[in-house]
This record gives C-alpha cells, structure tokens and sequence, in this order.
C-alpha cells in the first residue's frame, strides 16, 4: 500500500491536519499526539517506511523580519497610552484617521450602478488586467508622450497587484530578458526593492544618492556611478518624493541624470508609487520620468501604484510597462508578460483597476482628483511645517549626524517621509523610553503626524539626543591602547 503525501502529513506531526473523507484509513497509524517525543511514527506497516523526518518542508528558515511591518506589531502590542507611529507610510488625516478619498467614493458610486444596470460584471479580466486603465495611467505619468508610443504599438503594459506586484512582473521580466542584469539601485532605498530583485535571482548593487553630509543629492557621485556602467545597464529610480530620503533631483538635475541615461544607454527603472504626493502637482511629479522618456531611443521600465495618492491600499491598483524600441519587440515582450502573469496570479484583481480608470478617464472626476492629492501633499507640508516650528521651540538639538547642525531637512525634503537623522540608538531609545516607533534608518511617515503630536515627538527627540549626550559626558573617557599597554607593563 502507497502512502499519500497527506498521510504523512497526517501522521507524522500535522494530527489536526482535516483529511479528506476519502483519505485511505489511518485507523492502524497512530496520530501525532500518540507518538512519542520525536513525533515518529513506530509502527512497522507492510509497504510504508519510516522516512525519519518531521516535515518535507523542513527546510524553511524563520524569515528575517519586515523592518516596516514589524515596528507596526510593536506598535500595536506596546499597551502606553501615549504612542505614536510614524513607521508605516500610509496618508493620515488631519485628525489622524485613514481616508477613503471623495473621488473614489463617487467612482464606486458609478461602478455600482453600473453593476445593478447589467452593465459591469465580475467576470475574469485577461493577464494583462484593464488595458484602458494601463494606458490612462502611462498617460499621467509620461505625459503626452504616450500618445506616439502607443501609437508606435512599442509598449507593453500590464495591470499589476500595485507598486510592489509591478516590481516583482518587472523583475519577472528582466530575470527572462536579461538573465545576467544588474539592477542598480539608489542608496538608500526601499529596503523591499533589493529582495524583489534578489528574490527572482538577478544581482543588485547601489549607487550614490542621499549625501549625508548636505542632507540633498548627491549628484556627482550618481552622475560619475551612472556614467562607469556599461552599456544597457538598468537603473532603478524613484520617480518621486524619493523613499526614505524625501530627496528628489531638480528639473535641471534631471535632465542631466537623463544625459548620463543617453550617453551608456542605460534602461532606466522608474518607480512611481507617490505620483503627486512630493509637490501637490501630479505633472511636476512626472517630470523626472517624462525626462527619461524623452531620451531618444530609450528603452525603459515603468511601475506604478495608486496605494498612496488615490488611497487605494488595499485594492492593489497598479500598472507596469516596458517601453520597447519596436513594435515587433514590444508584441514579444507584451506575450511573454502575458504569460508569466498567467503562471502567477493569472487575471489581476478589478475593482481598484475600475476605479482608476474612471477616475483617469473622466476630466471632471481628475480635477476632482487633483484637488485631493493636492490637500494630501499640503498637509505633508504642513506638518513638515510644525515639526520644524515644534523642534526648534523646544530648542531640540540637531540630529548627531547632521553635518549642518541643523534641522532644516525636515522642511526640504519631500513626499511622505522625513529622513530624519537620527541613530539607530536613538530610534531604539525613542521605541523604549517614549514608545515613538519608526524603522532603524530613523525615516518617520509625514502623514503620521498631527498638530498634536508634533510636539510630543520634538520634546521625546530633545530627550533622547540630551540623554545620549549626557551619558557620553558621564562616560571615562577610553584610554587609548598605547597608553593602557605601558600601564599594565608597568
Ligand atoms: C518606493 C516604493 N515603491 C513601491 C512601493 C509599493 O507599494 P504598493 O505595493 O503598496 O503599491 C512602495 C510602498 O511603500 C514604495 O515606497
């Protein structure tokens, strides 16, 4: 008698494992809770063999923790009355609520009277998701310039589970179309970006971006990095509101990052996941990736997410492109992502794709739009604003590692986070001491904030830093190695 993979399951340490009413009797098999400390199963049956182990999947190692999600069970499980998260990067209201924006409220409106009509229905959607909404959304990032390349039939797009599914097809992709490809990514970065790429076995490195010293772009050192590398290289970019720096180059930087792009022929990665959320302007927020675009003969990537500036978490609206030199190359490239689309998740999810495209597709409901990220971005800025104002009337110190001395990137960065300087000591002594969570590289959400608690946070981070300075004032100074040698020969 063959045993079945669920009978071992079943019997070698899964006993609450259901199995199905035709499994093959187990009455002879002993279940887990009757074996002993190993778990093996003892008993000697005609054709079965004890294979001596207590899972086929035990190989799984514990994961590293998520450096994100993990500050936010912290959060969740530190009883303080008085708490405050500033890890996750989710928009905030005024009063601290999450917000389901108006526009999209109305767009369900209509989608749902549209269902009741007989005329939307649930049907599966293709691989490549709701082309309309694909095209709607190049259009808001790339501008005008769309037009001629679909016109051209040179892209290729599909609909993704949001930024982070894009990342993942568009590593997909790369995996098969560039096997040997290096992604190089900006230092620092999302720190999910290098594991999307690892994960699907491509390399990454880094290259300048955040210059602590001037706490803005490191131009130079981006620029020398890009110019070394060879030729078709590819190049992750944040589009804007950069995450977790809040540093963004300039038009006139821009255009010389896309130079370096022209002159090594490189295939530029733009990740979009916070269209309109860095200047209020959702035209000004593409301009980077419109320079890009604009670069003649460029070949280039594309991923976007409507998670942060439509709200739309949750839904996983999202959209990837690769901007082709062809037709005939970007009909290939289009089946092949087709393909591997339908090996993942097979039809993308409809709902957030609906409910972008309607809003997309509808001059009155954009402005609407519009409007809204434009509030969402001023009130980022706003609490920029008060952090600032609250530091300084606290008298709070300058972060350890400002080689300005100042605070004054809190209000230049940009986007939904502030990069703020501090340690991982102090962000570890802010966790315990004043239950004020954020990742280790010090990076706060903006939109976490409220007048309220702008304060509370300037005063925990004046303590901290006066804390850290007093203990190391406190400390003996370290006798040096020299000295403490002729010592103990003495
Ligand atoms: C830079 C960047 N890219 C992509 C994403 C992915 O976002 P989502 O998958 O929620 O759309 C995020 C989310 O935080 C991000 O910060």
């Amino acid at each position: 008698m063959s045993l079945t993979p669920s009978w071992n399951f079943g019997s070698v340490g899964f006993g609450h494992i259901a199995l199905p009413p035709n499994a093959p009797n187990l009455s002879s098999h002993k279940s887990s809770s009757d074996c002993g400390a190993s778990g093996a199963d003892e008993e000697s049956t005609a054709g079965t063999e004890d294979v001596g182990r207590v899972s086929v999947f035990d190989a799984a190692k514990a994961a590293a923790p998520d450096p994100i999600l993990s500050m936010r069970d912290q959060y969740n499980a530190d009883p303080a009355e008085r708490k405050l998260n500033l890890a996750v990067g989710v928009y905030r209201t005024a009063e601290g609520k999450p917000l389901v924006l108006k526009c999209v409220q109305e767009a369900e409106t209509k989608l749902l009277a549209e269902q009741e009509a007989g005329r939307a229905f649930k049907e599966y959607l293709p691989p490549d998701g709701h082309s309309k909404f694909c095209d709607l959304s190049l259009k808001l990032l790339l501008g005008d310039a769309i037009d001629g390349m679909l016109a051209d039939g040179r892209v290729a797009a599909a609909q993704s589970i949001s930024g982070t599914g894009g990342l993942h097809l568009a590593a997909r992709m790369l995996k098969l179309l560039m096997p040997d490809a290096t992604v190089h990514l900006p230092a620092p970065t999302w720190p999910i970006h290098p594991d999307i790429f690892e994960a699907v076995g491509l390399s990454v490195a880094h290259y300048p971006y955040y210059d602590a010293e001037t706490g803005g772009l490191d131009l130079d050192g981006m620029l020398a990095y890009l110019r070394a590398l060879p030729h078709g290289s590819v190049v992750l970019m944040h589009a804007c509101a950069h995450n977790p720096s809040g540093v963004d180059p300039t038009a006139v930087q821009w255009a010389q990052i896309a130079a370096a792009v022209r002159e090594r022929w490189l295939v530029p990665m733009v990740d979009a996941a916070y269209q309109g959320l860095a200047t209020g302007d959702l035209d000004e927020d593409g301009a980077g990736a419109r320079a890009l675009a604009a670069v003649p003969g460029v070949e280039m990537i594309t991923v976007q997410s409507y998670s942060k500036n439509m709200g739309l978490y949750a839904e996983r609206a999202g959209v990837v492109a690769l901007l082709c030199a062809d037709r005939d190359v970007a009909s290939r490239v289009q089946q092949q992502l087709s393909r591997t689309i339908r090996l993942t998740h097979s039809s993308p999810p409809q709902h957030g794709a609906a409910i972008c495209a309607t809003i997309l597709g509808e001059p009155e409901r954009l402005q609407a739009w519009k409007r809204e990220v434009k509030g969402m971005a001023e009130r980022l800025l706003e609490m920029r604003a008060a952090l600032a104002a609250s530091l300084a009337k606290c008298e709070c110190p300058p972060p350890t590692t400002s080689k300005r001395g100042s605070w004054a990137h809190v209000t230049e960065q940009r986007g939904m986070f502030t990069y703020t300087g501090l340690t991982p000591a102090q962000v570890k002594a802010l966790r315990e001491t004043h239950h004020v969570y954020m990742p280790n590289d010090g990076r706060i959400s903006m939109a976490g904030l409220t007048t309220a608690t702008c304060g509370m946070l300037a005063t925990a981070i004046k303590d901290v830093l006066h804390a850290e300075a007093k203990h190391a004032f406190a400390e003996p100074a370290t006798e040096l190695p020299a000295a403490k040698r002729a010592r103990s020969a003495a």
